[in-house]
């Protein structure tokens, strides 16, 4: 019996805390798999603070997923397990959200589907274009919706360029620059995968380019390096140039083996015929002809103020009956990028074609509709991740 005894009975949804969103849908009773870092410090505080019910979660022993349930203070008392089969079965889970690491991921969501609820997955989905697909394929399969948890593109600055480029303040977008520094110097299990600069840390900010750019990426060239005596095992930096169709040109820089946190920063730079957006961390700020340059610190962070929108994106879309903007083959698209990416930059930064993944596009303007607004900020009120760790 891999269910860890709870002396209270499991709550049904309703009776978890389950509420009526800003838009009138309900939410969805999260059951959690995996009890690590992102579940800590990103998944559990946001949905606590969003009042999403979590009712059940599960960890690989009794004592992790104790650990974590002490840490819940929302609505309801999760169920405890040690078998991710046992948790989709509660009849009390309503959504999976997986938040274990990508190897076995396949073999994981495998066997989570014959359950039939919605999975929320981390990214990256998996390690390789090729396995990723083939859960992409599996859900679709089985009628199983699917989204990864992109949670970079609902950060509170990253909303609010969104919602501008929906509403046409830049025009047509001309240039894009992201300059990322960081440090992960670092002997870690996402370290020592040698892709892990560009398939996991910097995946989301090539999803986050393909977000704003809403066209394919025809090619990509990279290179990449080691830091003199670095810890880590995979590159620490990289230089991207990404190929568009059309006079857009995007660039991305990410060193991630800073000196010291005070050099820590992130700047994103978008100009369009129209406009121009200056984002960082915290800050999102708009120039136009004839204003006054804008300059907006919303209140939260990536980490867990995203995972709470990439949630509520989710929900709504399946209360509406769409696809979810971040659905599983939408990942494919930036996974295939990255993929491609490293693989340039294995190859002294040979520009490589990126893969077409074929299958619907969703509108980026979905992001802006389904915007997570009644999603409260929430960051102060936990201890969160390094700003620079996705
Ligand atoms: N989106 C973000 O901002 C962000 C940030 C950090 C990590 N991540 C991603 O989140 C994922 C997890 O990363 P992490 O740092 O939390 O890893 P971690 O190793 O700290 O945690 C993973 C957890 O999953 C558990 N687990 C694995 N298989 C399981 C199974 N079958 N049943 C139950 N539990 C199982 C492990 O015991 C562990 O507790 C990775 O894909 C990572 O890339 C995303």
């Amino acid at each position: 019996m891999s269910a860890v005894p709870e002396p209270e009975a499991a709550p049904d949804a309703a009776a978890a805390g389950a509420t009526a969103d800003g838009e009138g849908h309900r939410r969805l009773a999260v059951g959690l798999i995996g009890t690590g870092r992102i579940a800590r410090t990103g998944h559990l505080p946001a949905y606590a603070a969003a009042d999403v019910p979590v009712a059940a979660i599960c960890g690989r022993t009794s004592a992790g997923a104790e650990r974590l349930a002490a840490q819940w203070s929302g609505p309801g008392r999760p169920r405890l397990y040690t078998s991710a089969v046992e948790l989709a079965a509660d009849p009390a889970v309503e959504l999976i959200d997986v938040a274990t690491r990508p190897t076995g991921r396949l073999e994981l969501i495998r066997a989570l589907l014959p359950a039939g609820k919605p999975l929320l997955v981390q990214k990256p989905l998996a390690y390789t274009l090729a396995e990723a697909e083939l859960i992409v394929a599996e859900a679709e399969g089985a009628g199983v919706p699917l989204a990864v948890n992109h949670n970079l593109r609902w950060s509170p600055p990253q909303r609010l360029l969104t919602q501008w480029l929906d509403d046409g303040l830049l025009g047509d977008l001309v240039h894009l620059a992201h300059v990322h520094h960081f440090s992960e110097d670092l002997t870690a299990w996402y370290t020592d995968h040698p892709g892990y600069l560009f398939l996991d840390h910097g995946l989301h900010y090539l999803d986050m380019v393909r977000w704003y750019a809403r066209r394919p990426v025809l090619e990509v060239t990279a290179r990449a390096a080691f830091t003199p005596g670095q810890r880590a095992r995979c590159p620490l930096s990289y230089t991207i140039m990404l190929k568009f169709d059309g006079p857009l040109v995007a660039s991305l820089t990410l060193h991630n083996a800073t000196c010291s946190q005070g050099a820590w920063a992130s700047n994103l730079w978008v100009n369009g015929t129209r406009g121009d957006a200056h984002l960082t961390y915290d800050s999102a700020g708009l120039m136009l002809p004839d204003h006054e340059p804008a300059v907006v610190q919303p209140p939260g962070e990536w980490v867990p103020d995203g995972i709470a929108g990439a949630y509520t994106a989710f929900v709504d879309a399946l209360a509406r009956g769409t696809r979810p903007p971040h659905e599983g083959r939408d990942h494919l698209r930036s996974l295939a990028l990255a993929e491609a990416a490293w693989e340039s930059s294995r190859h002294d930064g040979a520009w490589m074609p990126v893969p077409a993944v074929t299958g619907s596009s969703v509108a980026a303007a979905t992001l802006a509709s389904a915007d997570a607004a009644h999603v409260p900020a929430i960051s102060s009120a936990v201890g969160t991740t390094p700003k620079g760790r996705l």
